[in-house]
C-alpha cells in the first residue's frame, strides 16, 4: 500500500532530512585516510541523538550500527568495524534517521584522496544517475520511467546496475511501497502522484551486476570483486515535479 503524505507530514520529513543532511556534513570532516569505519559510525550516532532523532538502521532486523559503510567492492550494508580508510578508496556511506515519527534516508560515495580513473568514472556516473532518475519522478510518470532512465544512463557508461536491491517508498516505515528499482521499462509500474515520498538509490557496479552476501548476513559485495558506488536521496513528488528533501550541500569534501 502506498501512503500519500499530507503537507504536515512532508514538513516533518523535510526537517528530518535537514538533520540527516547536516549529519553527513558533520561526519564528512572525519572521512580521510586513516579514519576507522566504526569511529565514523560513533560520530554519526552521537550527532543524531543530540538532534533528538534516532538512527533508522540500528536494530532494523537486527542491524547493529547507525550507518552502513561500504568500501570499494562492498555494494551496500557494510557494517562499520575496524576497516581503516586508505588513499584511493571509494567509501559508500548510507544513513537514515527517524524523526518525529518519520524516516528519511540518504547515501553518498566518498572518494578518499586521489583514486584511479575507473573508480572516479564509476562514482561520477552513479551520482549523475541519481539525479537523472530523480528528474523522471514527476506526477503521471511511472516507477519504470525512473528505473529505465537510471539503467540506460549507467549502461551507456559500460557499468551495471544492481538488480537484487532497490529503492523504496519511505515515511512512518523505512521501507514502504512502492519498490523503486534502478532498472525497468518506460511506462510500466506504479503511476507517481503528488505526496508520494521515495528513496531513490542507484547501486552501480563497475563490472558485472551480480552481488554476493557475506557471512555476516549484511554486507553485500560484487561477485567479481570490482568496485561499486551508491548514492541516495529522499524525495517527495509535488504538484509539478518533485522536491529533493535530503542534500549533499553540507558535505565538506563534496566533489560536486
Ligand atoms: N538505505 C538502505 C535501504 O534503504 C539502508 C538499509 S540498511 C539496514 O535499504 F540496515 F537498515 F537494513
Ligand atoms: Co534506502
Amino acid at each position: 500500500m502506498i501512503v500519500i503524505k499530507t503537507r504536515t507530514e512532508i514538513e516533518i520529513m523535510q526537517e528530518g532530512a535537514e538533520i540527516l543532511s547536516q549529519m553527513f556534513g558533520y561526519i564528512s570532516q572525519f572521512i580521510k585516510p586513516g579514519a576507522i569505519a566504526k569511529d565514523i559510525d560513533y560520530y554519526a550516532e552521537k550527532f543524531i541523538l543530540q538532534k533528538n532523532a534516532l538512527p533508522s538502521f540500528k536494530g532494523y532486523h537486527g542491524y547493529p550500527a547507525t550507518l552502513c559503510i561500504s568500501p570499494n567492492e562492498q555494494v551496500v550494508h557494510g557494517i562499520p568495524g575496524d576497516y581503516v580508510f586508505k588513499e584511493s578508496d571509494i567509501i559508500s556511506i548510507d544513513g537514515g534517521i527517524f524523526y518525529k515519527g518519520y524516516h528519511v534516508d540518504m547515501a553518498y560515495t566518498f572518494i578518499i584522496g586521489k583514486t584511479d580513473e575507473l573508480k572516479k568514472k564509476l562514482v561520477n556516473a552513479t551520482y549523475k544517475a541519481l539525479y537523472i532518475g530523480i528528474k523522471k519522478a514527476v506526477p503521471g510518470a511511472t516507477i519504470g520511467d525512473i528505473g529505465y532512465a537510471i539503467q540506460s544512463y549507467i549502461e551507456s557508461n559500460n557499468f551495471n546496475v544492481v538488480r537484487d536491491l532497490v529503492g523504496h517508498g519511505i515515511g512512518k516505515n523505512l521501507h514502504e511501497d512502492p519498490q523503486v528499482p534502478n532498472f525497468g521499462e518506460p511506462g510500466t509500474g506504479v503511476k507517481l502522484a503528488k505526496g508520494m515520498t521515495l528513496a531513490i538509490e542507484p547501486m552501480v557496479n563497475a563490472g558485472k551486476k551480480e552481488v554476493i552476501n557475506l557471512k555476516d548476513k549484511w554486507t553485500v559485495v560484487t561477485a567479481d570483486g570490482l568496485p561499486s558506488a551508491h548514492f541516495e536521496h529522499t524525495i517527495v513528488i509535488t504538484e509539478n515535479g518533485n522536491k529533493i528533501l535530503t542534500t549533499y550541500k553540507y558535505i565538506k569534501n563534496n566533489n560536486y
